[in-house]
């Protein structure tokens, strides 16, 4: 879910709805704000997405007001309908809460509540909170800071609580446990959201709240308690990010514009990390040479998008690392008593650097006494802030829900992570670095080539708005730019796809193919590996001999394919591991443009957050 507060001398309904627009990608089945307005609140709420709270505040406007807060929800509990939206507020409507993450001993808390007579109106586990605030303030006046202590210390689970009084039109009080909160900090107004790209428009200075942390936000200032009462230190820090970035820049989507930022994501993200001598540097990560050279296993995990990440990760880390490398969804990982030790390196991929199952089983992997890598294209999240060390994506922010930029980031991140563990512990390829770094640096402009020439892929795209359901096959580093083909694809036009290793078709997939089934394949380089390409050939031919229509990705040059390809699109020649790089990017256009023919909203698909707060 998405969250603002605002305290200053604006609109604050006006600050409010621009901050949640900006974090709409949080979660958008439904939105609500609450102003403290005369001495009273008034709290507007509405199911679906953003525009239909704003239609309906034009409708009927509400009264001047300078304190606000709203909400963007991702449902979690009760379905997404007005009576469920939030601001949730008490019965005598005194106390406005909204809410991210969610409050595990609720069902407790409400029957506890209703056997002293409240009457609770939303099937939410918020408005429990509402009810406890209200309960702990004084008939009139009181401390809200102080009740919203008192109450956080009842809650279970994971939650980022942000509430207003109407009888103090001065004060927005926020708490986090387990769930982003930051604080902007403006002059003579102060904000508060689940991101910063809510507020960066008003200011760059920011503060991240703490594990366990309330903080009391005026007009003047901000405090920031414990939950016990003690004050906290509070760590400012500046936002780099151009706001500008942030908005659409003239695409129609902001998927678009990200899959076209993908060269310069690229080189942002291998910049400074490499010296004259070509050797990388990568000093910032936390983890001395020496913690690196006792590392044994490597365990890479990850969710949706950033899982496929650590898939590639695997090839090029046991290639060049020759350290054994797992790959494991974090939401299956801490639940299966993984083997883990000291000498265990645990990479945790994720863009956000918010998403709940992964924090929870990096959390397992230190309290086994395992090292925590994150690699992480947020600043001061909470993922890289609990991990022992962190190599950051610099793709910018990323606001489309379906990752683009941030995946290929993040393979670039892995990269880095192979080749600086290679040349730390000196495998017999050490020397090679220095030509694998350089190979790297030429990719942003080969992803720009691939770019220059994605016409035939839409159009491709928009002839196949009918296809039912659709197969993408892969071999070695294709495989898992097969499964991100088929992700894409599920998440923005909703059609059935899957993505197979190819040498399993054999096995069982090859039974789904039927006359005109469109197959994507991503033929590997012929080059080097000519073993693998000829594996592939064959199994293109397999599939188009059943009645399959061929799409074939492959690389410049590549002739043996043309004769078994219905289409083909290419791409320039590159070191085999780094092909991901190359190959994922048409599957990126082919969804996006497949989801907009179909007349889907590309930037926020059906039932998907694009931070997922929540295990
Ligand atoms: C959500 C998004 C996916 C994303 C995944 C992991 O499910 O919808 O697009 O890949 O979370 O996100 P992260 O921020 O951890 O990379």
């Amino acid at each position: 879910c998405g969250i603002v507060g605002y305290v200053g001398d604006r609109a604050a309904l006006d600050v409010v709805v621009q901050g949640l627009r900006r974090m709409e990608y949080r979660g958008y089945d439904s939105a609500g704000v609450a102003l403290v307005a005369d001495g009273a609140l008034v709290v507007r709420r509405r199911a679906g997405k953003l525009g239909n709270l704003v239609a309906a505040l034009e409708e009927e406007p509400t009264p001047a007001s300078t304190t606000g807060i709203g909400h963007t929800r991702w449902a979690t509990h009760g379905a997404p309908n007005d009576r469920n939206a939030h601001p949730h507020t008490d019965e005598r409507g005194r106390v406005a809460v909204v809410h991210n993450g969610i409050i595990e001993n609720f069902a407790r808390l409400r029957a506890e509540l209703e056997a002293r007579g409240r009457t609770l109106s939303s099937d939410t586990d918020t408005e429990v909170v509402a009810h406890l605030l209200a309960e702990a303030l004084p008939v009139s006046g009181g401390d809200l800071a102080e009740a919203m202590r008192a109450v956080c210390l009842r809650l279970e689970g994971a939650f980022t609580l942000v509430a207003t009084v109407a009888d103090d039109p001065d004060v927005v009080v926020g708490a986090r446990r387990n769930s982003p909160l930051v604080v902007g900090r403006g002059d003579g107004e102060n904000f508060l959201a689940s991101d910063v790209s809510a507020f960066i428009a008003h200011t760059r200075e920011a503060v991240e709240l703490g594990q366990d942390q309330v903080v009391e936000l005026r007009r003047e200032g901000i405090a920031v308690t414990h939950f016990d009462g003690t004050p906290a230190a509070v760590r400012s820090y500046h936002v780099d990010w151009d706001a500008s970035a942030a908005e659409k820049g003239g695409y129609a989507w902001f998927m678009q514009k990200e899959i076209a930022e993908q060269p310069r994501a690229l080189a942002d993200t291998l910049l400074g990390r490499v010296d004259e001598s070509g050797r990388l540097s990568l000093d910032e990560m936390r983890l001395s040479d020496d913690e690196l050279r006792e590392i044994d296993k490597i365990v890479v995990i990850a969710c949706g998008t950033a899982y496929h990440a650590g898939l590639v990760a695997k090839y090029a880390i046991e290639h060049w690392t020759r350290i054994p490398c797992e790959v494991e969804l974090a939401s299956e990982f801490r639940y299966r008593d993984p083997i883990l030790d000291r000498q265990t390196l645990v990479v945790a991929v994720s863009q956000s650097g918010e998403t709940m199952d992964l924090l929870m089983a990096l959390r397992h992997a230190r309290e086994q006494g395992s090292r925590v890598l994150a690699i992480c294209n947020t600043n001061g999240s909470t993922i890289p802030r609990e991990s022992d060390a962190v190599l950051y994506t610099h793709a910018g922010p990323e606001v489309a829900v379906a990752s683009t930029k941030g995946f290929l980031t993040q393979l670039v991140a892995c990269y880095l992570v192979a080749l600086y563990l290679g040349q730390v512990r000196g495998t017999k390829w050490g020397d090679e670095v220095t030509a694998v770094v350089r190979d790297l640096a030429a990719m942003p402009e080969k992803v720009e080539k691939v770019l220059e020439a994605m016409e035939p892929v839409r159009e491709l795209a928009r002839s196949l708005v009918d296809a039912r359901s659709v197969l993408f096959l892969g071999r070695h580093v294709g495989y898992p730019v097969a499964l991100e083909g088929a992700l894409k694809l599920k998440e923005l036009a909703y059609i059935h796809a899957e993505g197979f290793a190819a040498g399993e078709l054999k096995h069982g997939p090859i039974a789904l193919i039927e006359d005109g089934l469109p197959v994507i394949v991503v033929a590997p380089s012929p080059r080097g590996r000519s073993l693998l390409h000829d594996k592939v050939v064959s199994n293109i031919q397999e599939v188009r001999a059943r009645g399959a229509r061929t799409i074939v990705i492959a690389e410049e040059g590549d002739e043996a394919v043309v004769p078994y390809a219905d289409h083909l699109v290419r791409v320039p020649a590159s070191p085999v591991l780094l092909q991901p790089l190359l190959t994922t990017v048409p599957l990126q256009e082919f969804a996006c443009e497949l989801a907009a023919a179909k007349g889907f909203d590309v930037d926020q698909p059906r039932n998907l957050a694009k931070s997922v707060t929540v295990e």
